[in-house]
């Protein structure tokens, strides 16, 4: 009787925990993911180099790509040229940030040609409400280039207030 107790008790804390934070990644061809404006296939984009083996790629000036979720964090993901390439990234209507895809490493080419790094975290937002969220990607005003390649987003499935103190 105690140990049948003791076992109800156990198992919803242990799935809590086990289920508190998940990453999920969300390729560029993800249905999540908004273009508007004139794209690049990711189809004409292969390389091993990126997330999923492909990247979505814009040079239109008013393009956007939109990424809805929900969850707590948001990691973007993408390759490094060896040319500059940047895009500006927007969380929920704030301030506009301009992450540089510039490979630091690889010896500096002409403009054009392929990426010459693997994909990484190249920006990231943490310590978010637990809401629906928007990223938006567009072109710098210094940019020639809009890159969405990968997204990984910690989701929060379970509610905060399931009894257990391990979150
Ligand atoms: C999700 O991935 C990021 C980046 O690799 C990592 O820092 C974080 O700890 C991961 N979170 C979970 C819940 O796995
Ligand atoms: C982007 O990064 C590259 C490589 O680190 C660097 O050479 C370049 O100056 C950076 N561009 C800007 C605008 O900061
Ligand atoms: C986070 O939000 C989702 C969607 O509204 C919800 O299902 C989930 O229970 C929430 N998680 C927490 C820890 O409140």
């Amino acid at each position: 009787m105690f140990s049948l107790l003791l076992l109800l008790l156990t198992i919803p804390l242990f799935f809590h925990f086990a289920s508190a934070l998940i990453n999920v990644t969300i390729d560029d061809t993800d249905p999540a993911i908004v273009y508007q404006g004139s794209w690049e296939a990711s189809s004409t984009h292969l390389s091993s180099l990126d997330y999923g083996g492909s990247h979505t790629v814009s040079g239109d000036s008013t393009a956007s790509a939109t990424l809805t979720f929900t969850g707590v964090a948001i990691y973007y993901l993408c390759p490094r040229w060896p040319y500059a390439v940047n895009t500006e990234v927007t969380l929920d209507g704030g301030q506009s940030v301009i992450v540089n895809l510039t490979d630091p490493i690889a010896s500096t080419t002409a403009a054009g040609g392929s990426e010459s790094a693997q994909f990484s975290v190249v920006w990231s937002a943490t310590g978010l409400t637990n809401t629906t969220h928007k990223l938006v990607l567009t072109m710098a005003p210094t940019g020639e280039f809009i890159v969405a390649d990968g997204f990984m987003c910690v989701v929060s499935p379970l509610p905060s207030n399931s009894g257990s103190s391990f979150s």
